[in-house]
């Protein structure tokens, strides 16, 4: 949520903080805007919406700034406009945050009756309007002394007109890293936009706060005492962080998917079987485990419902999915015996580390599936395995969800072997089914044309469903809402057996309805359903594994999968509902990339 980058050093300061905010729109698009010293003046430029109006807004200048901030806004307090974004100015400073100031609206009051005159709605121009007034000449005590009477979630990027060379940042929740080059420092809310200049960084804790020099970095805790800090080096690469030739990163993700699952699941098999030793989880790890709290948000979440079908079915563990925001303040119910699993492919997502929080100050043990090394969540968790996906940057996840299923599937497998519920042969032949799965999903990603004939029949539409029972109820969560996010289409994921306590009233002619088969045991059942729909006029696209036979002009649409182990289905079955949902938003001439109202990193509750 939000995306900040902040440079002092020999470049030039304003096309580089410029390239660090292309890598960062996927954090939320807005407005951007930017802070840079040239001439020893402070000059602040901004602009509502993308960062091309921002551009538009610079074009025709040429800059010899050589140290700024820069700013990509998601918005939370105040509306898109040019006023709200930042970087927020005051007399001594320019200021560029990620997150939310609880408190902003008590000390916006008080600095009202001080005299200060505000022209945002925001609550970032509270948090620079306070360390102005507080500031005497000394950058660091102004930043303390405010940081005193702040509450909530924040990164702050600040820079000092009486100091033109140096950034100064701060961070409380909100992520934030530093890195360092030869004779150039850099913040940014994310690895990608320094990538291009050096892998080297730190990640700055909650409670601390940096201050940076073409020369140096040095950081301090919020008592002003330095804190030595362990120096990183990123095993990203500037090409895993572009589009590689096609169109849109949610395409070059989805086509990642079979090696982003081999990349996640390989390093954990051990003589055929799952294995978590590297990730120093005990060999009897999930044999007491009485019963399982998934907790996640979004697609994350969706991932869990997949899982607990495998880990019920193959491991008999009690598997809860709880939504993250709603975990928190539902009083869970947490016993000796317990595990609680959060799910995040960002690792930074505020409702899913709340969640990890208070499982651990109800003292359960926590494990965390995430795919950034190094989040808040994986730094938190008591264990932690990471997915190996890469950087995604659509903001619709796609690869992200399947290794989030992939692994979970890895979970139930050992689970069962460690319950001695599946003997080790029987679990070595269900490890190799799973390979065969994901042997299998490039013939699934051959589906796209089909895909992309039937999304025609979409493009129109303002109302769909997705039909399916069990695993297939869990997939169609995820498909539908790939379609909403990216396409704008209502639609609604239902279990197939459950539509006609009420919601087939909203069926009438032509409306589409997606319906999935992968459960041989439960076609025939929703194979009825699918006739309900069908009576009742819906347009039928089916998305069925070839072993399913279907009654003759059932659907309107058939996509067959590729044959498929069924336990392990929804891996190959997901990927042409994100054909379908990725082709009927570029039809509709959507932004696909950067859905409207979304943010791909949700930082605030
Ligand atoms: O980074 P996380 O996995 O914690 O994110 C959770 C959700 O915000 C995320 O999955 C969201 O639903 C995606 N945009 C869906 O495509």
């Amino acid at each position: 949520m939000c995306g900040i980058v902040g440079y002092t050093g020999k470049r030039e300061a304003v096309g580089l903080l410029m390239d660090g905010l292309r890598c960062l729109e996927y954090r939320g698009y807005d407005s951007a805007g930017v802070s840079f010293f040239e001439e020893g003046r402070l000059e602040t430029v901004k602009a509502k919406g993308r960062i091309s109006n921002l551009e538009a807004r610079l074009s025709g200048q040429e800059h010899c700034s050589h140290c700024g901030i820069a700013h990509t806004r998601w918005a939370t307090h105040g509306a898109p406009s040019d006023t709200n974004s930042h970087p927020h100015t005051a007399k001594h400073l320019s200021l560029v945050h990620n997150g939310i100031i609880e408190n902003y609206a008590q000390l916006r009051r008080e600095l009202e009756e001080q005299g200060a005159v505000f022209v945002s709605e925001t609550d970032t121009e509270v948090a620079a309007r306070l360390i102005d007034s507080l500031y005497e000449g000394d950058p660091m005590e102004a930043i303390i002394r405010a940081l005193k009477r702040l509450r909530g979630a924040f990164a702050f990027g600040i820079v000092f007109r009486d100091y033109p060379d140096r950034v100064y940042a701060v961070r409380n929740a909100s992520p934030l890293i530093a890195a360092r080059g030869e004779g150039e420092s850099f913040i940014a809310s994310d690895i990608p936009a320094i990538l291009p200049y050096t892998k080297q960084y730190y990640i700055l804790e909650s409670g601390e706060m940096a201050v940076l020099t073409p020369d140096a970095i040095q950081f301090f805790d919020w008592e002003g005492h330095p804190v030595q800090k362990e120096l990183l080096t990123s095993t990203l690469t500037v090409q895993q962080a572009e589009k590689g030739g096609y169109d849109h990163f949610m395409l070059k993700e989805i086509h990642e998917q079979p090696q982003a699952l081999r990349d996640t699941l390989s390093p954990r098999l051990a003589d055929g079987l799952p294995d978590f030793s590297s990730d120093g989880l005990a060999p009897d790890f999930f044999r007491g485990v009485s019963h399982i709290h998934i907790a996640a948000c979004g697609s994350a979440s969706y991932a869990g419902q997949v899982g607990r079908w495998a880990i019920e079915r193959l491991a008999r563990i009690p598997v809860t999915v709880e939504i993250a925001s709603e975990f928190r303040y539902q009083d869970p119910i947490l016993a000796p015996g317990d595990l609680v699993i959060v799910i995040s492919q960002s690792g930074e997502t505020a409702d899913s580390l709340a969640a990890l929080r208070l499982a651990k100050e109800r003292g359960v043990p926590t494990l965390a599936i995430v795919n950034v090394a190094g989040s808040s969540i994986a730094r938190e968790a008591d264990f932690v395995l990471y997915t190996h996906a890469g950087p995604e940057i659509a903001v619709a996840t796609t690869k992200g969800y399947s290794v989030q299923v992939g692994i979970l599937y890895l979970i139930a497998l050992r689970a069962a072997l460690e319950r001695e519920i599946l003997p080790r042969e029987a679990c070595a032949g269900l490890v190799s089914r799973l390979q065969e799965a994901l042997s299998l999903l490039p013939q699934a990603l051959e589906l796209e044309k089909d895909c992309s004939r039937a999304a025609q029949s979409l493009r129109d539409v303002s109302s769909m469903f997705y039909i399916g029972r069990g695993q297939d109820h869990s997939l169609s969560l995820e498909g539908a809402l790939k379609l909403k996010e990216i396409s704008y289409i209502q639609c609604e994921a239902y279990a197939a057996g459950e539509l006609k306590h009420g919601t087939i009233s909203l069926i009438t002619q032509g409306t589409p309805v997606v319906a999935l088969l992968t459960e041989s045991e439960l076609a025939a059942k929703t194979v009825s359903n699918i006739q309900e729909v069908k009576a009742r006029g819906a347009m039928v696209i089916a998305v069925c594994l070839p072993g399913i036979s279907l009654p003759e002009g059932l659907c309107d649409i058939l996509i067959t999968l590729p044959p498929l182990p069924e336990l392990f289905a929804p891996l190959g079955a997901i990927i042409p509902l994100q054909f379908l949902a990725y082709h009927t938003a570029c039809l509709k001439g959507c932004d696909v990339d950067k859905p409207r109202n979304l943010a791909k990193s949700v930082t605030v509750e």
